[in-house]
């Protein structure tokens, strides 16, 4: 039984009515995964029938959001496993560019980023302690496709990685009621705040849109210890009951230990959320993971640091569509973001 979630849909004006009501209509009936993650099947890669393995996994990635590996292959090869694999499978799903991320440039310099508990405070996910619901990216645009994980070594003590496909969780309250989820279109549903004062940045957007190529998109989180999260007052019954289906224990929710080296996942993060619990490193055995990006969007080489979304022309009228260029800060003492750049 869903919980019944009221919404002000009055309150947004009559043009931008429209456009959310169509947008919703959109969303309702646009493709998504038709099975949760928890359905996908891990593929063996067997680098020596690599196209078999990758066309696999690119139809479990298209019928779950997720495509789990495990990777029997030489580790001593020129490229990383993760760009291998990743490499192959973006030309069987479609995205368009493979994100160079500045953290690449520091470790092993072989074009991931390492995560790992560092001694030094770098943000959650150089932490070992949990992570919190979350989409890879903030601050993006939303224009980060897909995030490929990669196990180089496990733990002493394994944390579970989750991934729950929140479109999916959507899609089914809009079966029962296409008007309880309306409110998550509004262009003010969720702001997040990353405070990290010069570097600080504020995104404001709809917790549901289409994006530039009209496709389904969430942008959803919770605060954790980088980032404050609000949400609409009225949609917070919501927001709580999509956080509770984002758990690890909720249906459909995929949960992994990423403890075997050679194991690795793509996620689609424009559908998908993840989080993780703690971890603990042994002596000698620390945990590494290595992480890949990659968008649908050409062009989109570099990370960016902008407040808004990349969204359908549908939308580009009432959602901020100038806050997507350049680069901006959010200013905790005015309480407004600027252009830098
Ligand atoms: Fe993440």
């Amino acid at each position: 039984m869903h919980p019944v979630f009221s919404h002000a849909r009055s309150e947004l004006g009559p043009a931008w009515s429209q456009a959310l009501l169509d947008a919703s209509k959109k969303f309702a009936s646009a493709s998504l995964p038709v099975e949760s993650p928890a359905q996908t099947v891990e593929v063996d890669i067997h680098v020596e029938r690599i196209q078999d393995g990758v066309k696999e996994l690119a139809e479990e990635y298209s019928r779950t959001g997720v495509a789990l590996f495990n990777y029997l292959g030489d580790a001593e090869l020129p490229v990383h496993p993760l760009l291998l694999v990743g490499r192959l499978l973006a030309d069987e799903v479609g995205w368009r560019s493979e994100v160079v991320h500045p953290a690449e440039r520091e470790d092993a310099r072989d074009g991931t980023v390492k995560l790992y508990h560092s001694p030094k405070w770098l943000g959650p996910a150089m932490d070992s302690s949990a992570l919190a619901v979350h989409q890879d990216g903030f601050g993006n645009a939303g224009s980060v496709e897909s995030v490929g994980l990669f196990v180089e070594s496990g733990g002493a003590r394994a944390a579970t990685t989750y991934f729950t496909n929140l479109a999916l969780v959507v899609r089914n309250l809009m079966l029962d009621d296409p008007t309880s989820v309306e409110g998550l279109f509004a262009p003010d549903a969720i702001h997040v705040t990353s405070r990290r004062g010069s570097s600080s940045l504020r995104t404001t957007g709809p917790i549901l849109f289409l994006d530039e190529l009209d496709r389904p998109a969430v942008n959803f989180r919770e605060s954790d210890s980088d980032t404050v999260v609000s949400i609409r007052e009225d949609l917070l019954d919501m927001y709580h009951y999509l956080l509770s289906a984002s758990r690890p224990g909720a249906s459909g929710v995929l949960e992994v230990q990423f403890n075997q080296t050679g194991t690795g996942v793509f996620s689609n993060n424009r559908l998908l959320v993840h989080g993780r619990t703690a971890f603990t490193d042994g002596e000698r055995q620390r945990r590494v993971l290595a992480r890949k990006w990659w968008s649908s969007y050409a062009g989109f080489e570099r990370p960016i640091k902008v407040p808004g979304f990349r969204v359908s022309r549908l939308y580009s009228e009432v959602l901020n569509s100038d806050r997507v260029e350049g680069e901006w800060i959010f200013d905790e003492v005015s309480g407004l973001e600027s252009r830098v750049r």
